[in-house]
C-alpha cells in the first residue's frame, strides 16, 4: 500500500458477476485480522455472502461479497474505524479489487443483523468486493455526476499555516504537499470532504468541519469517520517521504469557526 494505491482508488457501485479467488479471500481474511488503528480502538469486521446471508445496497450491481465492520462505542471510535477501514480498502484495491464505502445507501437492517450488531456496538460502513466492470450503470455515471466525485476543493481552501487565516499554496507546502495531496484525493460521505488541516513547523494539526445531518444514531459522526480516512492517507504518504511521525491529541488551541472540531496532530520528525 503507497500513495500510488491511493491515487488508484475510485468507488466502484458496477461489477463482473466474477468470483474472487479463494486465494486472495485469504489474503483478505489475514489482513483483516491484523488491521489495526493508532487510536487502539478495536474494529471488528465481517466477510458476508450476499446471497446466503442476505445483505444487500440499491446502488450495487454485480457484488455478491462485502465486508462490513464495527465498534463498541467510545472514544475516537468513529476516527478509529475511519482508518482502519480504509487501511483495508487500500489493500484490496492493491490487490486489483473494487471497493465502495458504504453508509447510507444499504439494507442496514438486514447488515446489522447478520453481523449481530449489539446494543453498544456501532456498524458506520460496509463495501463490496469484486472486480470493477468495464462501465459503470447509469445510476452510478448520475451519482458521481451528482456529488461531483471526481472533484475535490482547492488545496488552499482545505489546508492552512499557522491558523486559518493563513491558506495554504501548494507550492508553498515544502515536504507536506504530497501528503496534504492525498488527503485530497480521500473518499467522504456525500464527498463533503470535511477534512482540514493548519500546518506549525513539524507538527499538522487535523480539524472536522461539520455539515448538518452527518451525525447520527445508527453510524456515529460519519464525518468523524471521513477524518480517519484523511489521516489514514496522510501517515502512508508521510512514511513514504521519509517522515517518522506519529498521531498524538493535543489541542493546540488555534481560533476555529463553529462547527469546525479538533480531532488529531501529527508530530514528524524527518529520519
Ligand atoms: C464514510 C463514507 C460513506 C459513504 N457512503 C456512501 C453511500 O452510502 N452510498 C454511496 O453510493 N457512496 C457512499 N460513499 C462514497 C462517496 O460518495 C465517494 O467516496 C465520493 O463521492 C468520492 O468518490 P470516489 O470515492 O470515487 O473518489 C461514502 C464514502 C464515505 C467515505
Amino acid at each position: 500500500m503507497n500513495t500510488e494505491t491511493i491515487k488508484n482508488r475510485k468507488s466502484v457501485r458496477t461489477y463482473e458477476e466474477q468470483q474472487i479467488p479463494e486465494q486472495t479471500m485469504r489474503q483478505i481474511r489475514e489482513f483483516l485480522n491484523q488491521d489495526d488503528n493508532p487510536f487502539g480502538v478495536p474494529i471488528t469486521f465481517s466477510i458476508l455472502d450476499a446471497d446466503k446471508d442476505g445483505v444487500s445496497s440499491p446502488v450495487i450491481l454485480g457484488a455478491h461479497t462485502y465486508v462490513a465492520g464495527k465498534y463498541k462505542k467510545q472514544k475516537n471510535a468513529e476516527i478509529a474505524f475511519g482508518y482502519s477501514f480504509e487501511k483495508f480498502i487500500l489493500y484490496a484495491t492493491s490487490l486489483g479489487l473494487g471497493t465502495v464505502w458504504l453508509a447510507a445507501t444499504i439494507d442496514r437492517k438486514a447488515f446489522e443483523k447478520a453481523i449481530n450488531l449489539g446494543e453498544d456496538e456501532v456498524m458506520p460502513a460496509v463495501t463490496p468486493l469484486g472486480y470493477a466492470a468495464q462501465k459503470r450503470s447509469l445510476r452510478e455515471n448520475l451519482m458521481r455526476k451528482g456529488m461531483r466525485s471526481d472533484q475535490r476543493l482547492p488545496f488552499e481552501t482545505l489546508f492552512f499555516e499557522g491558523d486559518f487565516q493563513h491558506p495554504m499554496q501548494e507550492e508553498n507546502a515544502g515536504e507536506w504537499a504530497r501528503p496534504l495531496a492525498m488527503v485530497r484525493l480521500a473518499p467522504s460521505a456525500t464527498n463533503k470532504q470535511p477534512w482540514r488541516a493548519v500546518v506549525e513547523g513539524n507538527r499538522v494539526h487535523f480539524y472536522e468541519v461539520k455539515t448538518k445531518g452527518y451525525d447520527k444514531e445508527s453510524t456515529g459522526d460519519i464525518q468523524k469517520v471521513d477524518l480517519g480516512i484523511a489521516l489514514c492517507h496522510f501517515e502512508i504518504a508521510a512514511k513514504e517521504a521519509g517522515f517518522n511521525g506519529r498521531f498524538m491529541q493535543s489541542d493546540p488551541g488555534i481560533t476555529i469557526a463553529e462547527g469546525t472540531e479538533y480531532i488529531a496532530t501529527y508530530a514528524g520528525e524527518i529520519e
